[in-house]
């Protein structure tokens, strides 16, 4: 989603800010801009593209001052113009905002502004902040009082920072995050650690209906009744540090290529709680487990874990369905939620929901500082790091290994987890990949692909799908093989590409027989298997491993297919188009 930032202190602010903005890019990026205060005025310059191309053309960093707010857009309300892109100014120009969220009321709020004579420029939701701020400083000229009367009449869900004509910073939160960091040259706010780590790992967390106000005189925080508020403040760990792309062409490809160590790590942040996690399900008349995308993939691979080891039913609930059948959730029932960034609104929208019947929410998130592990009585973490690649790679393979531990501890070891021999197995595929870069090369003039798998095998077909359209925009569709009968095998013929998922275990023969009528339709068959084939035009190879762990293992060749395929059509494959690292709208 967008992101925002707001820098305060002794170095030049526009360069700091600019910076910031690009490390955070991956949330979202169809415009950018940034507003300084410099000599007694606000100055503001935006434009539609991403940071270093309106940095060319708009000289942002070259702004004078030393405040000032930047901010990247992913649209919601308001196409992607100029003028739609943030900062926004008040109509008198005496302060202007950056805003992440969405106002709900913004039509009523700019009715009224505008028949008390304030002006509106853009068509977003955000620009009615400004001129509610400024409508309320005008009223007392105090900074403090201006954000209270502000925040008291705003509804949605928002983090906004502003900066005001006398060269003071103001920022508020309801519902998406804002963090301060705190260095020996100034003062940082940020939708995103990531945003000022290079600066300071000392930050403080704000939370939600807090604000804070920065001048010279330094920081102060105050809930939304202008109460003053005292935060400790946190070391971040050194983790968000490594968010660069090193030796690697892109983001996507390095976080792919981590998978055989994040695997091992994943959960370990969190033992205590994996544990609490098992014995509370283990105890549970009713158990669910929702996500969006990549992390609702998950959730259907745990129902196959849950069912087939610890011999308990979970019920996988998509997060942006669960509004539209909220009676499935039983009284007291446990709710497992999946979330990468923890901050996505289906999820916290679908734990709301069930937190209303009176359910104890369990997550598995990365983002431990996220507004879903505080929704959470037990979170447990993902532990690999910041993913900046908006396509989930490696935080996917997390996500089933702390399902496999949780499962693991509720069934007393059953599943034998042998992660060291998962991670050797990856590790092979990741540098014996030639295979994949050649039949990515085959891919590049192909229009549409499924990909087929049976069992706990189809949810990997989902999310092989889901990993080919986001990165190359190919069609791509995910089937269970034994539904190809019932309607997909018309679509089979010369031009078909099908990837097959077909590992040494139960599904084998039953796929290679899908495999096989599809090859009959003069289809393309690229399997994706530890065994040899002459139904196969392409074989990626994969190692042998425990029947158990070949969903973590036989998804790494599809990451790579869809990121070589990416870079073969000359797609970004960090920035998909489009999309967003974290979708905090509903
Ligand atoms: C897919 C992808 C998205 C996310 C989804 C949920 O590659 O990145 O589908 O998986 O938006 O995000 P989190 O896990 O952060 O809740």
């Amino acid at each position: 989603m967008c992101s925002i930032i707001g820098y305060l202190g002794v170095s030049s602010a526009a360069p700091i800010i600019v910076k910031g903005l690009k490390r955070m890019e991956y949330r979202g990026y169809d415009s950018v801009g940034v507003a300084t205060f410099s000599e007694h005025q606000i100055n503001v310059r935006k434009g539609v593209g991403k940071v270093l191309e309106v940095n060319k053309t708009a000289k942002l960093d070259e702004l004078s001052g030393t405040t000032g707010i930047g901010h990247t857009r992913w649209a919601t309300h308001g196409m992607v113009t100029d003028t739609n892109a943030h900062p926004h100014p008040s109509s008198s120009g005496e302060v202007a905002i950056v805003h992440n969220g969405i106002i709900e009321n913004h039509e009523e709020l700019k009715k009224d502004l505008q028949n008390k004579g304030y002006t509106f420029k853009s068509q977003t939701d955000s620009e009615v902040i400004a001129n509610l701020l400024q409508y309320n400083y005008d009223k007392t000229r105090e900074i403090k009082k201006s954000i209270t009367d502000t925040v008291s009449e705003l509804k949605g869900s928002y983090a906004f920072v502003a900066v005001f004509q006398d060269g003071t910073l103001a920022a508020a939160r309801l519902h998406e995050p804002l963090i301060v960091g705190i260095s020996k040259d100034g003062y940082f706010i940020s939708s995103d650690v990531l945003g000022f780590v290079e600066y300071t790992d000392e930050v403080i967390y704000i939370d939600n209906k807090e604000f804070v106000t920065i001048d010279n005189n330094g920081l102060k925080i105050f809930d939304f009744n202008a109460n003053p508020v005292q935060h400790s403040i946190t070391k971040v760990s050194k983790e968000f540090a490594d968010a660069y792309k090193g030796e690697y062409a892109h983001y996507t490809l390095k976080e792919i290529s981590e998978q055989p160590s994040t695997i091992l790590n994943a959960g370990n942040n969190t033992r205590l709680e994996i544990d609490l996690a098992a014995d509370s399900i283990k105890h549970a008349k009713n158990v669910y487990i929702t996500g969006s995308g990549t992390s609702y993939n998950a959730a259907l691979i745990a129902k196959f874990l849950f069912s087939k080891y610890a011999k308990i039913k979970i019920d996988p609930v998509i997060s942006s369905e669960a509004q539209f059948s909220p009676d499935i959730f039983e009284e007291k029932s446990i709710l497992i939620a999946v979330s990468q960034s923890g901050e996505s609104a289906d999820v916290l929208e679908t734990v709301n929901i069930a937190k209303k019947t009176g359910s104890k929410i369990i997550s598995i998130v990365n983002i431990m500082t996220s507004s879903l592990v505080h929704q959470s009585s037990v979170a447990m973490g993902l532990n690999c790091g910041p993913e900046i690649g908006v396509a989930a790679t490696k935080s996917f393979t997390s996500q089933l290994v702390v399902i496999y531990k949780i499962v693991d501890n509720i069934c007393n070891g059953c599943i034998g987890l042998d992660l060291t021999n998962a991670s050797e197995a990856i590790k092979k595929i990741i540098s014996n990949d030639s295979k994949i870069k050649e039949v990515a090369k085959r891919l590049k003039n192909v229009s549409d692909i499924y990909v087929l798998g049976r069992g706990i095998h189809y949810p990997i077909a989902l999310e092989g799908s889901l990993k080919l359209k986001e990165l190359t925009y190919i069609h791509a569709e995910g089937l269970p093989g034994g539904e190809l009968k019932h309607g997909p095998l018309a679509l089979m013929d010369s031009n078909s590409y099908v990837l097959i998922i077909n590992p040494n275990d139960s599904t084998y023969n039953d796929t290679l027989t899908s495999a096989r009528e599809i090859k009959a339709r003069g289809a393309k068959i690229i399997g994706i298997s530890d065994m040899p084939s002459d139904v196969y035009d392409y074989w990626l190879d994969i190692p042998s491993v425990s029947e158990s762990l070949y969903p973590l293992v036989e998804i790494v060749p599809i990451q790579l297919l869809a990121y070589h395929s990416a870079v073969d059509r000359d797609f970004d494959p960090d920035y998909p188009r489009n999309l967003a690292k974290s979708v905090t709208v509903k």
